[in-house]
């Protein structure tokens, strides 16, 4: 199979981490006889020391023309003071917006060998299999207005929640056809108690769940589902929800893994390409010591096999390869109890090279 790849590292361990899922990528190629061309962009900080542009029109080409995007993470502290407009996270931002893609699969999976690695007990987190499906392109991080304004004489600053009814429509859509492939069963999380916005989102649920009465629609208010991801996450299955309580929730979710690193992320749109990237950010604080756990980014390359490439054999490859070596015990820094002889990056990588 031939498929073209967009390779986007952007800032501090992006850069590491992104290059351990292109050689896994590569491995991949070799051994079951594909060709996969790699083709390098700028996005975030460094596209802004030297494009002006945390998103330069090439970028955007480059990924438009090719079948599937994998990103690494963006920002970080040197360029926190810079306005809106040029921050590096407006590049993510952007690029979800302008491929349209309005649906982030995140799968929160526990590991065997990681257990111990949570800061929760074994028995509540054994066996947890959640997708949290978060809305990606609307809700407060686009709304309009968003500025400071002058309120009753004192400064103040306003940010907007707008959702339409076919942005949630197609959202829950894309949550009932992956219930369809697991158990049956969507819970959708809102605030529907105090948000209007929520209000509408669970009323078209509710409409979206005629055209499936295979799968059970259940809802829950955010701050109760905040609650039962550490309490009892072994009884969700599919999590839809609007973009920031998505981003909290899945985050927090990462706990359950054991760690930020190895929670993997799809994004995707009505139309091509995909783009793949792990949850976390670019970890500024342990950037270029080459100690980054690199499985949130190989996991999310198995999914680019799968999802947008169709290779469900060399995804389940990739995913096996995974977690042998986490059962080998051969952990990165994050998951180690021992941080002296922790694997670094390139060991880990090599470790699932190999498998
Ligand atoms: P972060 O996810 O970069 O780091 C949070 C903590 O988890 C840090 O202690 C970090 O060392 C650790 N961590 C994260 N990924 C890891 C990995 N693969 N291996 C080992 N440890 C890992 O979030 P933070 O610190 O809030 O943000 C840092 C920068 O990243 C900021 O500029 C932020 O805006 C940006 N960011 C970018 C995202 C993206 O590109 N998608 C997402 C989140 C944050
Ligand atoms: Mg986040």
């Amino acid at each position: 199979m031939e498929k073209k790849i967009a390779i986007l590292p952007g800032d501090g361990i992006g850069r590491e981490v992104v290059e351990a899922a292109a050689q896994v990528l590569k491995q991949i190629e070799a051994s079951f006889d594909h060709s996969f061309t790699f083709e390098y962009a700028d996005i975030g900080g460094g596209a802004v020391d030297d494009y002006d542009d945390p998103l330069p029109a090439h970028t955007l080409d480059i990924c438009k023309r090719s079948d599937a995007i994998l990103l690494g993470a963006v920002g970080g502290p040197a360029w926190d003071h810079l306005p809106g407009e040029k921050r590096p996270e407006k590049g993510l931002l952007r690029i979800r917006k302008e491929l349209g893609l309005f649906a982030n699969l995140r799968p929160v999976r526990s590991f065997k060998s990681l257990l111990h690695s949570s800061p929760l007990r074994e028995e509540v987190i054994d066996g947890v299999d959640v997708m949290i499906v978060r809305e990606l392109t609307g809700g407060l991080y686009f709304g309009e207005p968003r500025e400071r304004r002058t309120i009753d004489g004192e400064e103040a600053a306003v940010d907007t929640l707008v959702y339409k009814k076919s942005e949630i429509r197609r959202i829950v859509q894309q949550a009932f056809e992956i219930a369809r492939l697991r158990t049956q069963k969507v819970i959708s999380v809102d605030k529907a108690n105090v948000l209007e916005s929520s209000r509408l989102w669970r009323e078209t649920a509710e409409e979206t769940a005629k055209d499936y009465p295979d799968v059970e629609l259940e809802h829950m208010l955010v701050d109760n589902a905040a609650m039962q991801i550490m309490y009892d996450p072994k009884k969700l299955d599919v999590i839809v929800t609007e973009n920031m309580f998505g981003d909290i929730l899945s985050d927090e979710a990462s706990m359950l893994t054991g760690s930020l690193g190895m929670l993997p992320s799809a994004s995707m749109g009505s139309e091509k390409p995909a783009l793949y990237e792990p949850v976390h950010g670019s970890a500024p604080d342990i950037a270029g010591q080459g100690t980054a756990n690199p499985l949130a980014t190989i996991a999310s390359s198995a999914m680019m096999l799968k999802y947008s490439f169709g290779l469900q054999r060399e995804s389940d490859v990739v995913e096996e390869a995974i977690e042998q070596v986490l059962s080998e015990g051969l952990l990165p820094a994050d998951l180690s109890r021992d941080k002296t002889s922790a694997a670094s990056t390139e060991e880990v990588t090599k470790a699932v090279c190999t498998h």
